[in-house]
């Protein structure tokens, strides 16, 4: 488990994900390290790792690093365990489900995809900035109606700090990304109180996930505090950030090395837009028909990994694979290396969107980009919507 107190940190920040490659060699699919100050059981088996996804309740709850779960809030969904997580993710669920998607959140991602994705022509683009932007937005649009306010723009700093500071080290210093992060938390809490103040002052009805949760608690179908409301927002805006925009940015550089893949997505944009007039917006029948832009996607994930895995921790010490874990050590359920057996896919590390096609690659077991059991990823069918959405106005007006 290497050093007192670092363990193997260092090793493992520096070779990335040859750390984990290199102690599988050494010691098998699931062993044990001491990694960014936690003594950690890293699972690579997937067998096990479906098993551990599907057994919260037995006491293998999250176990994300405290300065997450510090700046995040304690009621963000990670957070909160048992039946305050059933309650949490109902109420989250309630605003994204296929009806919402397709009445509600469709036409807000389509007006702002389509405004945003203009005058980029002439220019040198930064990708990795403009679909961070771009995923900050579009979930601030559709959570509170708002796009380019005079509060967007101060919000989407304090937002990028406090994503930093979620992943520092939990050093309460001046300077610290772990301090900047911690106040930018506190901003931004002002920010939403305010909303939240304002609308109930005025009692109007909005349409977009911020009016959905304080109506659900008007109609006593979800009653959230304030403060449970806004970790929520705060939720779902991290959660659906690094990971919608990362994915954006890497399908497009796929599409830019792959001219062939690119086409084939071009003639399915090309062949929606025909059927329609230039002001009408992608509606869900479109979205549906994007089975190829789909397929891009997941191989994008899949490629490139996304999510190198999930983190749980033991409640109580348990039995696993034959070990005994005493309680409160962390487990990496780490999904990485899946993504490149050969046996489960082809050539896995050629660019081949069309091995999603015609067969039920997305429904397998071992599939986890969108992680499993009962945590699994509730935003993904929007997530899905907004990258598509992204990838329409980009290959449709930019070579
Ligand atoms: C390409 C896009 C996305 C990917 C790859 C992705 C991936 C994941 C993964 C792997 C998990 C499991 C975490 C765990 O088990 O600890 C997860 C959970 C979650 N995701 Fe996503 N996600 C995406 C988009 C989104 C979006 C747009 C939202 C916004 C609503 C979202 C909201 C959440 C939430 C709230 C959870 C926690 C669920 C719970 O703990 O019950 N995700 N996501």
């Amino acid at each position: 488990m290497g050093w007192p107190l670092f363990g193997e940190t260092t090793e493992f920040l520096k070779q990335g994900p040859n750390f984990m490659k290199n102690q599988r060699t050494r010691y098998g699919s699931f062993f044990k390290s001491h990694i960014l100050g936690c003594p950690t059981i890293v699972s690579m088996d997937p067998e096990l790792n479906r098993f551990i996804l599907m057994n919260e309740a037995k006491g293998l709850v999250p176990g994300y690093p405290q300065s997450m779960l510090d700046i995040l809030g304690k009621c963000n969904i990670a957070a909160v365990h048992g039946s305050t997580h059933k309650y949490m993710r109902g109420a989250l669920l309630s605003i994204i489900s296929p009806s919402f998607i397709r009445d509600q959140h469709l036409p807000k991602i389509d007006h702002f995809m389509r405004s945003f994705l203009t005058h980029w022509d002439n220019k040198i683009i930064n990708l990795q900035d403009k679909t961070k932007e771009m995923a900050f937005l579009s979930s601030l649009k559709q959570i509170a109606g708002m796009e380019s306010s005079s509060i967007s723009h101060p919000f989407m700093t304090e937002f990028f700090k406090l994503v930093l500071g979620t992943l520092s080290l939990p050093i309460d210093l001046p300077g610290t990304n772990y301090r900047r992060g911690l106040q930018a938390r506190k901003n931004i809490i002002s920010i939403l109180s305010e909303l939240v103040d304002e609308r109930k002052a005025s009692q109007e009805t909005h349409q977009d996930m911020l009016g959905s949760l304080m109506m659900g608690r008007r109609e006593n179908r979800y009653k959230l505090t304030d403060e449970e409301i806004i970790d929520l927002i705060i939720t779902i805006m991290y959660s659906g950030y690094e990971t919608v925009s990362t994915t954006s940015m890497m399908a497009v550089k796929y599409l830019h090395d792959h001219p062939k893949v690119l086409e084939e997505m071009r003639n399915e944009h090309f062949a929606i837009r025909e059927r329609k007039k230039p002001e009408d917006p992608i509606d869900c029948n479109d979205l549906k028909s994007m089975r190829f832009t789909r397929a891009v996607i997941f191989e994008t994930s899949r490629l490139a990994t996304i999510v190198n895995g999930v983190l749980r921790k033991t409640t109580h010490d348990m039995e696993l694979n034959g070990y005994l874990i005493p309680k409160g050590w962390r487990i990496y359920v780490y999904t990485r290396e899946i993504n490149y057996d050969q046996f489960l896919y082809q050539d896995p590390l050629t660019f081949n969107p069309w091995r999603w096609l015609g067969n039920s690659l997305e429904s397998q077991s071992h599939f986890l980009v969108f992680g499993g059991g009962t945590r699994q990823c509730p935003g993904k069918e929007l997530g899905i919507a907004e990258i598509s959405t992204f990838l329409h106005y980009f290959v449709t007006r930019y070579r």
